[in-house]
């Protein structure tokens, strides 16, 4: 069959989530499962992938891939994104929802940053993230002109950690995040009167591998939200057609505060904490 033959109605509706070995990832991929996508599950551990999609499959009934890759490696990004332009021409089914999930969040003063590692956070957190996004969209516009009906597009898992005006212990994470939310917001505006819907979500803290360090430094519980409510406030929030959403009322109503505090008095009391 030729490359070029339009999506075949006969796929199921697809999704692709990175980084769905842990955290807010595996619970998007169970989520997406019990409502019925097909799943295309991204991470390096490819033994927890399949004990996943094990679980997925068991439960929900629904087709589970795995494709096991270093996001932070030209590569690894290569091997996503050559999936990611699947088109329905072929047996892969083409992806409806990408899940750009995946990412680090090693901070420390700058200083003091290991530079390997900073390439690593960036290459992970904002390059793979634009490169499978610019991957995923043609397929999608190409398959709204030939008149795909369903829900498509893509959902990026920012941080409210970019929000503040500064960030000191976080400076690299938060400009990193930042980026992602500008580009997101940037993205969904040019796609929306195309057709496709692109979101990002800005969580405050949650209970994962990730935050490890600050559960250990006994935060007060209202400072966690959930990650099945992460995970449900950005499904519906992509569903209903909107580009930004904050879960958790403790953060809504904190970035609205850091959106009408005076700069000076948000770098004071960063200055305090350093
Ligand atoms: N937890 C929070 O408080 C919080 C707050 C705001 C935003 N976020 C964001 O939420 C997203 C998920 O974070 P999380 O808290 O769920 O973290 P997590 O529990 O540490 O999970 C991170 C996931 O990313 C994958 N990953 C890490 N490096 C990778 C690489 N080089 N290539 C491919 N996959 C990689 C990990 O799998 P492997 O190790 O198997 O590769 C894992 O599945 C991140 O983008 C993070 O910035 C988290």
């Amino acid at each position: 069959m030729s490359k070029s033959t339009p999506a075949s109605p006969t796929h199921h509706r697809t999704a692709l989530v990175t980084g769905a070995s842990a955290g807010i990832g595996e619970e998007y991929a169970h989520k997406l499962g019990l409502r019925g996508y097909a799943l295309v599950l991204v991470a390096r551990r490819a033994e927890a992938l399949k004990e996943l999609a094990e679980d997925i499959t068991a439960r929900c009934g629904v087709d589970v891939e795995t494709l096991p890759a270093d996001l932070a490696t030209p590569e690894g990004v290569a091997e996503v994104t050559a999936r990611l332009r699947e088109d329905g021409s072929g047996d892969a089914a083409p992806i409806d929802l990408l899940v750009n999930n995946a990412g680090r969040g090693e901070g420390g003063h700058f200083v003091e940053q290991v530079p390997e590692e900073i390439d690593a956070m960036l290459d992970l957190n904002v390059r793979a993230v634009l490169h499978l996004t610019r991957a995923v969209l043609p397929v999608q516009l190409a398959r709204r002109t030939a008149g795909e009906t369903g829900k498509l597009g893509v959902i990026n898992v920012s941080s409210l950690a970019g929000e503040p005006v500064v960030n000191p212990g976080g400076s690299v994470y938060g400009a990193g995040k930042k980026f992602l939310t500008l580009w997101s917001e940037s993205v969904a505006a040019e796609m929306r009167p195309r057709g496709i819907q692109v979101t990002v979500v800005l969580p405050g803290f949650v209970r994962t591998d990730m935050t490890r360090g600050v559960q250990e430094r006994g935060l007060p519980e209202f400072a966690f939200v959930a990650k099945e409510h992460i995970v449900r406030d950005s499904l519906q929030t992509w569903a209903a057609g909107r580009s930004h959403v904050v879960p958790g009322a403790q953060y809504k109503t904190a970035d609205g505060l850091l959106k009408v505090l005076p700069r000076f008095l948000v770098r004071a009391v960063a200055r305090r904490m350093v």
